[in-house]
C-alpha cells in the first residue's frame, strides 16, 4: 500500500534532501508499531524511516522524506540504489530463469563472475573462486578452505575484528555486545591478537606497526606455534570495530611473517572490498597480496552475494563437493554482480571514492579542531569515520556519538556509528553521490556538533 505513491527508485531521483514531515513521520511510525509486532525484537534498525525507493545519495520514505545516505545500507549500494546496469541485468535474468543451482546444473553468470573476481582482486597468480550468499558464509567457507589447504587447524583474529554472525565467524568476531552475548559456546582454535590500532596504541601511533607486529609474532611463537595455525584473517580496514587503519607496513609485515611460516593470509575485504577505499580492494593500498580474499557486500549492488577467490592450489585442494550450498551464486544475484562491477569500472568508482574521501577528510579535521571530542579522523576514500573520546583523554564518548547521529537523523542525513566503544560515527555514501549531498552532510553533521 505504502509504495503506491513513491517516485520509482534508482539513479533518476531528484538528489536532493527534502523533509516533509518529521522524523520519522506518521506513515514511518505506522509501519514501526506493525513491526513491533511482527518482527523479532533482536534484529534492530539505526533509523526508523520505512524506505520505498532510493538511488544515487538518497533514500525517499513513505512520508515523502528524501534523506541524504552516508550508510549505503552498511556499505552495500557501493553503486546506488537501483543502478542502472544492475537493475537491466537483474530484469534480463529473471526473466530467462531464477534457480537452477550451480551444484546440479551451472550457468554462465556465476563462471564470469569468478572470472571477474579473479581479474580484479589482489595479485595476478592462477585464481579459483566459489560463491556463497552472505559475507558470514564467505568466511566460513575461507576458514574452512584454509585449515584444508594446510591440515592445520588455529586461527589468528584480531582485537576489534568483526566477521559475522554465524557460530565461527561470531568465535571471530571481536565485540560480545550485541554480536556474541550468551550465544555460545563459539568454535575452538582461535587465537586473538591485538590490533594495530594507532590512536590507543600504547606505543603511540609512530611505534604502532613494528611493535604490534612483533607483539603479534611473539604471542603466535609462545602461545600457538606458528606450525599449528592454518590462517590469519584480518579485515585490512576494520569495519564494524571503528574504521581502524592499520599504520603502513604493518599488513606488508604480517603477509611476510605469514609467507615464511606457511600461514594463509586471509583478507577480509567484505566491507573494504569493491572501490570502497579508493582501490579495487584496500589490500592494494600497500601491494599486498592475500592468499584468500573475502568479499560481500558492494560485490552485487544490493543482491545478496559473497565469495571467497584464492590461489588455485589453495581453493583446488578442496574435494568435490565439500563446497557449495543450495543458492550460493543465484543467478539473479550474479548478473547484479556482473552489473555492479561493470559500473565500477565504467565511471572509475575508486576514482570517485578518493574524491569523496578528499571533500570529507579536510572538513572533518577542520571540526576537530574546533570540538575536541573528536579524537581522531581517520579513514581511506569513502570509509571515513571520526571516533569520540572525552576531551584530554582517550575516554570512549559513545554517549555523544549518539547524540551526534540522532541530530544528524533529525535532520535527513543517515549515518552509522560502530566501533567496540559505540564511539565511532562512520561515513559510508554511495560512490556515486553528487559532491553537492556530501558537502550538505558535512554542512548536517557540523550543525550537530553546534548543537551539543
Ligand atoms: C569485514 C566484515 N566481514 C564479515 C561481515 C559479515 O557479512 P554479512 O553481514 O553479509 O554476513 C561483515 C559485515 O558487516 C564485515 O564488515
Amino acid at each position: 500500500m505504502t509504495v503506491q505513491n513513491s517516485p520509482a527508485g534508482g539513479p533518476g531521483l531528484p538528489q536532493e534532501r527534502r523533509l516533509v514531515t518529521e522524523i520519522p513521520g506518521p506513515a514511518s511510525r505506522e509501519l514501526l508499531a506493525r513491526r513491533e509486532g511482527a518482527v523479532a525484537r533482536g534484529v534492530s534498525h539505526v533509523l526508523p524511516v520505512f524506505i520505498t525507493a532510493a538511488g544515487g545519495g538518497v533514500l525517499v520514505d513513505v512520508d515523502g522524506n528524501s534523506l541524504i545516505d552516508f550508510g549505503s545500507g552498511i556499505a552495500v549500494a557501493s553503486v546506488g540504489n537501483s543502478a542502472e546496469r544492475v537493475t537491466e541485468r537483474v530484469q534480463a535474468q529473471a526473466a530467462q530463469f531464477t534457480h537452477t543451482c550451480f551444484m546440479v546444473t551451472p550457468y554462465e553468470g556465476y563462471v564470469e563472475v569468478c572470472e571477474e573476481l579473479a581479474r580484479r582482486t589482489p595479485g595476478d597468480h592462477d585464481k579459483r573462486s566459489a560463491l556463497f550468499n552472505s559475507g558470514a558464509e564467505a568466511v566460513e567457507n575461507a576458514i574452512k578452505i584454509a585449515r584444508h589447504a594446510t591440515g592445520r587447524q588455529a586461527i589468528i583474529a584480531f582485537d576489534h575484528a568483526y566477521h559475522g554472525r554465524t557460530n565461527l565467524t561470531m568465535a571471530l568476531t571481536a565485540k560480545n555486545m550485541p554480536y556474541k552475548d550468551k550465544f555460545g559456546p563459539f568454535a575452538g582454535e582461535i587465537y586473538r591478537m591485538p590490533m594495530a590500532y594507532p590512536l590507543r596504541w600504547p606505543g603511540g601511533p609512530a611505534a604502532c606497526a613494528a611493535e604490534a607486529f612483533g607483539t603479534v609474532a611473539q604471542l603466535i611463537h609462545t602461545q600457538v606455534g606458528e606450525d599449528n595455525v592454518a590462517a590469519v584473517i584480518i579485515e585490512p580496514i576494520q569495519g564494524e570495530g571503528g574504521f581502524i587503519v592499520p599504520p603502513d607496513g604493518f599488513l606488508p609485515a604480517l603477509a611476510g611473517y605469514c609467507r615464511s611460516h606457511g600461514i594463509l593470509l586471509i583478507a577480509d575485504e567484505i566491507q573494504t572490498g569493491f572501490c570502497r577505499t579508493g582501490d579495487w580492494f584496500a589490500c592494494d593500498h600497500e601491494g599486498v597480496v592475500p592468499d584468500l580474499v573475502t568479499t560481500a557486500k558492494g560485490i552485487a549492488g544490493g543482491l545478496p552475494l559473497a565469495a571467497v577467490t584464492g590461489r588455485a592450489e589453495i581453493m583446488d585442494s578442496v574435494h568435490v563437493g565439500g563446497l557449495g550450498g543450495t543458492y550460493g551464486g543465484n543467478p539473479v544475484a550474479c548478473a547484479a554482480a556482473l552489473g555492479a562491477m561493470e559500473t565500477m569500472a565504467a565511471g572509475d568508482l575508486a576514482g570517485r571514492a578518493r574524491r569523496i574521501g578528499d571533500i570529507m577528510l579536510p572538513r572533518l579535521r577542520k571540526l576537530a579542531e574546533a570540538y575536541p571530542v573528536i579524537a581522531d579522523v581517520r579513514g581511506r576514500g569513502a570509509m571515513i569515520a571520526i571516533e569520540l573520546a572525552r576531551p584530554g583523554s582517550l575516554e570512549p564518548d559513545p554517549a555523544t556519538a549518539q547524540q551526534v547521529a540522532r541530530a544528524c537523523h533529525a535532520a535527513g542525513l543517515v549515518v552509522l556509528t560502530c566501533g567496540t566503544f559505540g564511539n565511532v560515527l562512520r561515513f559510508l555514501p554511495p560512490l556515486v553521490i553528487g559532491e553537492h549531498l556530501t558537502e550538505e552532510g558535512l554542512g548536517i553533521l557540523e550543525d550537530a556538533f553546534a548543537s551539543l
